[in-house]
């Protein structure tokens, strides 16, 4: 399986600090935004990345992870010209992904819980179709929206609607067979001009090839599209960090677990890590490891 981290956008409700930095590059408490999505994937044992940028922030996540060897992946860089929609990934991305099903996730999306592991490895065991996932918002109408029946059965999906029809929004995490390439190039734009990811996951749901899962109530999905958000989704990875002892989406640390980098290459970015408290931990996890 395929992973794309889409990370563009214009990221115009954090102006005037998305001015010259890309949003996705900002620091979430004690490292990148991108950290957390990219964590996601390698917990799911995707290692073959594709990172998509605007022309002007691409080189910046270029200088961030290069070959990607250093937490032993593989990484792809393509622009996005312009915020056409989210399902334009799977057009930009279709010589990536090739003839593999791929796992789509938001650069500006942080997932955190026990178990997460477990529900991305049911997730990527799709061949065909579409699985996406539901969580409890109070705010559904800022986000795709799905309406399930008594039994569960997902009824509609409708795309930031006026009213919604349930509390459930569509998190930004989406797993597909290859397929997806042609459906994407088969959608056309909405009133708003983008290729929505809602009229994508409608085609899947009509052919009743779509699972959606919801997500457990202890699974935290964090917004980190304004202010307040970026500095409330900071305070609650300095809190769980401190209170667990573990730190969330560390990206050497799943690498070294997973036996994707020896201990020669976490001493170099131990090193370049510097005096701060991400090198420590690094060390740490590295005098732990059993
Ligand atoms: P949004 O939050 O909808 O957009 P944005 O980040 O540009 O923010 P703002 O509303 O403040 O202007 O996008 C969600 C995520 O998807 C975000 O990480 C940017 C990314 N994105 C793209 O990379 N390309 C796109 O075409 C769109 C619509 C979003």
């Amino acid at each position: 399986m395929k992973g794309i981290i889409l990370a563009g956008g214009a990221g115009t409700r954090l102006y005037p600090s998305t001015l010259s930095v890309s949003k996705q590059l900002q620091a979430v408490y004690d490292k990148p935004m991108i950290y957390y999505p990219l964590s996601v994937l390698m917990l799911a044992d995707i290692r073959q990345v594709l990172i998509i940028s605007t022309p002007e922030d691409l080189p910046n996540f270029r200088k961030l992870f290069g070959t990607g060897g250093e937490i032993g992946m593989k990484f792809s860089y393509a622009e996005q010209a312009a915020p056409n929609g989210l399902a334009e990934a799977f057009i930009i991305g279709d010589k990536f992904i090739g003839d593999d099903s791929v796992a789509m996730i938001l650069g500006d999306n942080i997932f955190h819980s026990a178990g997460l592991t477990g529900l991305l490895q049911e997730a990527k065991k799709i061949k065909k179709g579409g699985h996406i996932f539901a969580v409890h918002v109070h705010d559904p109408e800022r986000f795709g929206v799905v309406e399930f029946d008594r039994r569960g059965k997902v009824l509609s999906l409708e795309e930031k609607p006026e009213k919604p029809k349930s509390n459930y929004a569509v998190p930004g995490l989406y797993f597909y067979g290859p397929e997806v390439v042609a459906e994407a190039k088969n959608l056309r734009p909405s009133v708003r001009g983008e290729l929505e990811i809602t009229d994508l996951n409608r085609k899947f749901l009509k052919r009743q090839e779509l699972d959606v899962t919801v997500l457990p109530r202890g699974l935290a999905w964090l917004d980190t599209g304004t202010h307040d958000a970026m500095a409330k989704a900071g305070s609650y990875v300095q809190i769980i960090q401190e209170m667990t002892d573990y730190n969330i989406a560390c990206i050497e640390e799943i690498a070294y677990h997973k036996g994707w980098i020896d201990q020669k290459i976490l001493d170099k970015t131990i090193k370049k890590m510097g005096k701060s408290s991400y090198a420590d931990y690094l060390k740490r996890i590295e005098k732990e490891r059993v």
